[in-house]
């Protein structure tokens, strides 16, 4: 499946931000993870030339907050909670399951880009636990199984979409 059909450059971007100052350099940086799913070393120089800005500085706005990050992300941004209530209700079989399933750690993508794992300390549905998210779409007191098909399921989906 190919989502960047339609995805604007980061030229394109700092267009719908005319005469933008420094004060905007949070929402583009957000404008652009959101289309890019990521913020790569040619998107940070040409924000920088855009506000004016030194390099280290976009970075260093981007780098301090976890919501940005500096590699391409899976088609499949599999967020799993490790806090307490997910913790004791079963999210480590779960993580492990997935890794060793999609054969990465955490914080990395599958070789194919289809899955990008990550973990957060909680999702704040404790009520609901185990939780994890598939590109920030909640499923809440999720099982072994629930994972075992969700994951094969996105696997089928896209082997459909190749052929
Ligand atoms: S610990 Fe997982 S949602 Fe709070």
């Amino acid at each position: 499946m190919d989502s960047n059909k339609c995805q604007k450059s980061t030229t394109e971007i700092l267009e719908e931000f005319p005469n933008a100052k420094r004060d905007k350099l949070i929402p583009i940086l957000q404008r652009i993870q959101d289309s890019h799913r990521y913020l790569s070393k040619d998107s940070i120089r040409t924000i920088s030339r855009f506000l004016n800005l030194p390099i280290t500085k976009v970075y260093g706005v981007a780098s301090f907050y976890n919501q940005f990050c500096f590699e391409p992300l899976g088609e499949y941004e599999i967020k799993i909670c490790r806090g307490t209530a997910c913790h004791v209700t079963g999210s480590l079989k779960i993580l492990k399951y997935i890794l060793s399933e999609l054969k990465i750690n955490e914080n990395e993508t599958t070789n194919d880009g289809l899955f990008t794992i990550k973990i957060v300390s909680c999702a704040g549905a404790c009520g609901l636990a185990p939780v994890i998210s598939i590109n920030e779409i909640f499923h809440s007191q999720i099982t072994l199984e629930n994972v075992k098909k969700i994951i094969l399921n996105l696997k089928k989906k896209e082997m459909i979409y190749e052929e």
